[in-house]
């Protein structure tokens, strides 16, 4: 039997279990996926038991995406870019390779739920700096987008990341937020705003082309005020669940051996553990 699991502190609120767990069941393999709860000072200790506590595999939530980068014998070039690994699992002489999916899980998503996105005359407009902003400006660049203009409360996380993702990058300021909408083709909140327990977005969409796209990561609630703001205006708009599910693809496959579909009725089992806005 293989097993994985997910690795976080808290861990509890992780959707993985249940989406690794549906494939388990879907596809009749022999294998288990947990949580485990594992503080910051334990992880690396944890990392090393891996192979002795049954696992081959993991997926990796906060706060340990970057420390397992580091502890990792060997990182694919998105994991480098980004920064950060969400993916490991153990090869048969032992060492531990790390990979980050979520850039892949965005992109995949934003292709099935809005074909076409890509209009290159058009800026992009990437609102947050944190974590994820990573992963999303990391696959909007290797998928060829055009000009990105990225906005953040800090400014200068903002900046810094315009260090690591270069000149394609223009850093705009919070402030702007709503005039810079003018002429986009694609809008992407990677903030935490708009999430369960959060403060809204405060977002004025008047000025936002009406064939743009508009995608939010945040996943809980499943339609968030800005996504419910952009389909009564008639834009197209993306929810943070396709990211969740198709990121949590290329490790199934990886550890059990079987690359497994996102379905409506996965996305409904999910979904159904999800909050209201
Ligand atoms: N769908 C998926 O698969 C997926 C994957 C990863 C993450 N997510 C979601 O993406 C969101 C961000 O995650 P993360 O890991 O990037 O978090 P993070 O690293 O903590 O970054 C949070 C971001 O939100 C901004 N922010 C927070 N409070 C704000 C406020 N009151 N006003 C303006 N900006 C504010 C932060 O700005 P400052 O820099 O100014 O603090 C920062 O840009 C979360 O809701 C998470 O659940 C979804």
């Amino acid at each position: 039997m293989r097993s994985a699991c997910v690795i976080g502190w808290p861990v509890e609120h992780s959707r993985s279990p249940a989406i690794h767990t549906y494939w388990l069941k879907q596809y009749k393999i022999d294998g288990s996926y947990r949580a485990e709860a594992v503080p910051p000072e334990e992880f690396a200790a944890f990392l090393k038991s891996f192979a002795a506590r049954g696992y081959s595999g993991a997926n990796v939530t906060l706060p340990h995406k970057e420390e397992a980068l580091r502890l990792a014998d060997s990182a694919d070039a998105a994991a480098q870019a980004i920064g950060a690994a969400n993916t490991l699992w153990l090869d048969e002489a032992g060492k531990l390779h790390a990979s980050n999916t979520d850039a892949y899980g965005f992109m995949t998503n934003l292709e099935q739920q809005a074909p076409g996105w890509n209009d290159k005359k058009r800026p992009v407009v990437v609102l947050g700096a944190g974590g994820a902003a990573r992963a999303v400006l990391h696959g909007l660049i290797e998928a060829g987008a055009g000009k990105i203009l990225l906005l953040n409360r800090s400014r200068d996380r903002a900046e810094a990341l315009t260090k690591s993702f270069g000149r394609k990058i223009e850093v705009n300021d919070w402030s702007q937020r709503t005039d810079v909408l003018a002429g986009t083709g694609l809008l992407v909140n990677t903030t935490s705003l708009g999430m369960i327990g959060k403060p809204r977005l405060d977002l004025d969409l008047a000025v936002l082309p009406k064939d743009a796209v508009v995608a939010d990561i945040v996943y809980n609630p499943l339609e968030t005020h800005l996504l419910a703001a952009a389909r009564a205006r008639g834009n197209r708009a993306v929810d943070g669940l396709g990211m969740l599910l198709y990121q949590a693809v290329p490790g199934f496959e990886r550890w059990f051996g079987v690359r497994p579909e996102v379905t409506p009725e996965l996305r409904k089992q999910v979904a159904m553990t999800l909050g209201r806005q």
